[in-house]
Parts: C-alpha cells; sequence; structure tokens
C-alpha cells in the first residue's frame, strides 16, 4: 500500500514531500482556513531537476497532507521559487464569479536560454487559482517581468503595502535584492535596489522577504535574504536586515550582518501570507553544499518546523527571534518534569524516562549558565553532541561523529553560534527527530538547525558540565509522528 513514512532517516515531525526531490519552501499562503505550502520539486528524481512546483496542505501548520503538484514546467522554463498572495480587491482582473483569485507570482528559468549562454534567461511570471489553491491556470501573458541582463533574477516575494496601495514585489538580484511596485500583479515598475555594498556576499542572494512588525508601537522592517554560499558555516544560510520600508526603498538602521538561523541547515526560508499579526517561518532543512547527496533513499530533503518569528529590542538594537509555533504542544506525548539538577554528575536523561527518545522535545531553563553539553547516543557510539561553551562565548552542535556523514567532505562539523544576550539567565529548547536537531536558545534569539544521519537511531541522552551547570527545570516530552501510521 501507499507510503509509509517510515524508512531510515525519514522525518515524523517535519514534512517531507512522498517521493523525490523538495528544495524551497513556496507560496506560503494562508487561505479559506487552510494553510497552503508548495515547494520546489523535481518528482522524477532525488536530485535537483526541471523543477515543478509541489504542494501540500495543513491545518494547524504541522500535519501536511501532499497534493497533486500544482505547478509543471513549460515552454517559458522551469518554475523556480516564488510566492503567492489573495487578490481581495481582484485587482489582477484574475477573478470570475465573484471568486476571489489566488495568484502565484514565480520565476520561469529558461534551461534553453541558458544552455545558449545568455543572461536572460530568468525572468517571473504569474498563476492563478480560484479554487482555493487547488488547481492553478498560468496567466497567458507571461512572464509579466523580463530580465533586463541580470543572471540572477529571482525568487519574487509579493506583499500587499496598504498605506501605498500597491503590490511590492522584493526579487533577489545577484548581489542585491530589487524593489517592484504594481498595482495590478501584471505590470511592474523598478523602485529601488537594496544591499551590493551591505551585509555578507559570500555568494549569490536569493529568496528576499520583507516582513514587519510593531514594537513598541513602532512599525520596523525586516529584510531576510538567503545566500548560497557564505553562511557563517559554511554553505547556504539567510540573513537579514533591520530597518525602514517607505514603499519605495529599504534602508538599515545599521550595516551589521545578522543570521536568522546560525545551523547549517535552515535555507530559502520565508513567511506566509495572511496570517495577520503572527509572521510564520518555513525553510528548507537543508544546504546546497550537499542537498544532492544527503543518505535518504527514495526522497530528498524535509523542511524545518514552522516557526513564528518576532522582533526583540535588546541593547537598543533589533533582533530576529524564532520559535517552533505554539501548535506543536499537540504532538506531546509522555511528559518527565526535573526540577534543580547538579551537573557535577552526569545526568542520564534516558535512566530517568521511560520512552525513547528519538522523537522529543527537551526544554531547560537555569539561572547560573556555564559549559555544558548534550549528548545523544546510540548503540554504534554514533553522537551528536551540543552545549555552549562558555570561554568563547557561543552555542555549539558538533555532528563530527553524529552517524553518516562521509558523503560530502563539509558535512562532518562542529556549527557553532555567537550568544546574544549577556546574562546568566538561559532557557533551551531543542527539538530531535530522526535526521535533525533544531536548537532555540534565550527565547529564540539564537537559532542552530542541523541535519544529522544517525545509522541507529539515538537511544541514550545525557547532560555533563566540567564547570557545575545548575539546571532549574528540565522537561521532556515524547512527541507523536506527524504521519498517521507511526
Ligand atoms: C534557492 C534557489 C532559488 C531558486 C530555486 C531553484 O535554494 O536556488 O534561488 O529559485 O532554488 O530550485
Amino acid at each position: 500500500g501507499g507510503i509509509e513514512y517510515n524508512e531510515q532517516y525519514r522525518p515524523q515531525i517535519h514534512f517531507t514531500p512522498k517521493k523525490a526531490w523538495m528544495n524551497d519552501p513556496n507560496g506560503l499562503i494562508y487561505f479559506n482556513k487552510t494553510y497552503h505550502m508548495f515547494f520546489q520539486h523535481y518528482p522524477d528524481s532525488t536530485v535537483w531537476g526541471p523543477m515543478h512546483w509541489g504542494h501540500a496542505e495543513s491545518k494547524d501548520l504541522v500535519h501536511w497532507v501532499e497534493k497533486p503538484i500544482a505547478l509543471y514546467p513549460d515552454n517559458l522554463g522551469y518554475i523556480y521559487s516564488g510566492s503567492a498572495v489573495i487578490d481581495k480587491k481582484n485587482t489582477s482582473g484574475f477573478g470570475k464569479l465573484g471568486k476571489t483569485p489566488l495568484v502565484s507570482i514565480f520565476t520561469h528559468s529558461n534551461p534553453i536560454l541558458r544552455k545558449e549562454g545568455q543572461d536572460n534567461y530568468q525572468y517571473q511570471s504569474l498563476a492563478y487559482s480560484l479554487d482555493s489553491g487547488n488547481t492553478w491556470t498560468k496567466y497567458n501573458g507571461n512572464p509579466v517581468l523580463n530580465n533586463p541582463g541580470i543572471k540572477d533574477f529571482r525568487d519574487p516575494k509579493v506583499s500587499w503595502f496598504e498605506q501605498g496601495r500597491k503590490w511590492i514585489m522584493t526579487l533577489a538580484t545577484k548581489d542585491r535584492v530589487t524593489f517592484y511596485s504594481s498595482i495590478n500583479l501584471k505590470e511592474w515598475h523598478k523602485e529601488s535596489e537594496f544591499g551590493n555594498d551591505l551585509g555578507a556576499h559570500g555568494g549569490v542572494w536569493e529568496c528576499p522577504d520583507l516582513i514587519s512588525f510593531v514594537v513598541n508601537g513602532k512599525k520596523i522592517w525586516v529584510l531576510i535574504v538567503s545566500i548560497n554560499p557564505g553562511g557563517p558555516n559554511g554553505g547556504s544560510a539567510t540573513q537579514y536586515f533591520v530597518g525602514d520600508f517607505d514603499g519605495h526603498q529599504f534602508s538599515t538602521f545599521d550595516s551589521k550582518t545578522r543570521w536568522v538561523d546560525y545551523g547549517t541547515d535552515n535555507y530559502a526560508g520565508v513567511t506566509f501570507f495572511n496570517t495577520k499579526k503572527r509572521k510564520l517561518f518555513i525553510g528548507w532543512m537543508s544546504n546546497w553544499q550537499y542537498a544532492n547527496k544527503v543518505p535518504t533513499t527514495s526522497w530528498r530533503s524535509a523542511m524545518t518546523t514552522t516557526r513564528e518569528l518576532s522582533l526583540k529590542k535588546i541593547n537598543n538594537e533589533y533582533l530576529l527571534a524564532s520559535k517552533p509555533v505554539k501548535e506543536y504542544e499537540q504532538l506531546n506525548l509522555a511528559h518527565s518534569s526535573f526540577k534543580n539538577i547538579d551537573l557535577t554528575d552526569d545526568f542520564d536523561l534516558t535512566k530517568k524516562i521511560k520512552t525513547s527518545i528519538d522523537r522529543s522535545r527537551i526544554q531547560l531553563t537555569s539561572d547560573y549558565l556555564k559549559s555544558f553539553s548534550i549528548i545523544l547516543s546510540n548503540d554504534l557510539c554514533e553522537q551528536l553532541i551540543l552545549g555552549y561553551n562558555e570561554s568563547q562565548n557561543e552555542f555549539y552542535i558538533d555532528r563530527t561523529k553524529s552517524g553518516k556523514i562521509d558523503f560530502e567532505k563539509g558535512f562532518s562539523k562542529r556549527i557553532t553560534s555567537p550568544r546574544l544576550v549577556n546574562n546568566n539567565k538561559v532557557d533551551l529548547t531543542l527539538i530531535i527527530d530522526d535526521s535533525s536537531v533544531e536548537l532555540f536558545t534565550d527565547d529564540g534569539l539564537t537559532v542552530m538547525t542541523a541535519l544529522c544521519f544517525p545509522q541507529k537511531k539515538y537511544n541514550n541522552l545525557k547532560l555533563k558540565s566540567n564547570s557545575n551547570f545548575l539546571i532549574n527545570n528540565l522537561d521532556y516530552w515524547s512527541l507523536k509522528s506527524i504521519w498517521n501510521n507511526n
């Protein structure tokens, strides 16, 4: 019978395609009480190829049902990343018989022009749906935004800018973001460029997203930009800028480079359209450095947990924080709780709890932060170590001995992230799945997402400290699979 979602390494609390290749989340949108996630998909192979938009739906941001493919490549090219909007006012004219159109804006990448060595092979196109995202019709006037001669010209993220009553497109254009505006989604006017002289530039810019938060009554804008390569721990990663957007131009408060996630495996992440004040973010849980080589069988890649973003003012700077959405609490199964753990002696959690640890959530708080480590291991002596190093003031995930690592030479690594606040009080949430860990510390200010491929499931979890780290509270939950049958 059908897909069991129970192969070795198959994530149990993260979305994966039933089969074949997946990369970026696309067209994230909430409509008619349903969350839609489209995704870069090549249904004929487990490596990247001619791109389609796969489709999945969710009622709760946690459980996903895969739907038929939404967009197929056509004679204008492969269907690269992009976004989707609800065109409530029918500005596009795609609406018929009073039906509100959903409009997707995506990049066509033309393999023939590319092969011919032309620079103008990427341009932006539209498709619309009048049946709540089930089926899509491509606009017969495609493309709507032609290529001006820039090789990397892609990943349109469109949002409605109410003050100016116009659509704003955020587009990745090689080493910068270019903003365009439109009143009908069909004709686009260039507004401005941002970033060729700011931020990280170790690689090409991709998948930008412009969002806003209200902090202490003030509207603050955040521009998210993925970059590949050039991430803080190698390969792909996502930076962000904080500043102001006036409908024409984005300007930053300072010139610091900041990262949404310091881990190696959160890329091309963007937010949902139409979730009001909630800023809901999903990233592709992989890295172009080895995405095509990870040791999974019938499918490749997973999405990160859905995260809620917030913007916090810390010592006069605005910092982005991420947390797994509260909807994940419904997966909580057995719960164990411990108080005042003194790590002068190792604390063997697996000895204290009766359930397995292969899918779990661990939360701890302490008022006395010191160096410590959490060690996940299995009977093959594979181990993943994560924790905090006081002398470096950094969090880390060490996956050098975590399991299968030899499929790519850069995979085996110790991933680090600076701690962004300066006090002794710390909190940590760790989400463990069959082939990933996601670490959220300091109320989501430091995030590290990392893949790992233990060849047998980790069945031991120990906490250690050489410097008398004292834990006030430790909570442990085993988690239900999001796939019905497991
Ligand atoms: C990011 C990306 C996008 C592009 C897509 C192609 O991972 O390279 O820039 O649209 O993937 O699949």
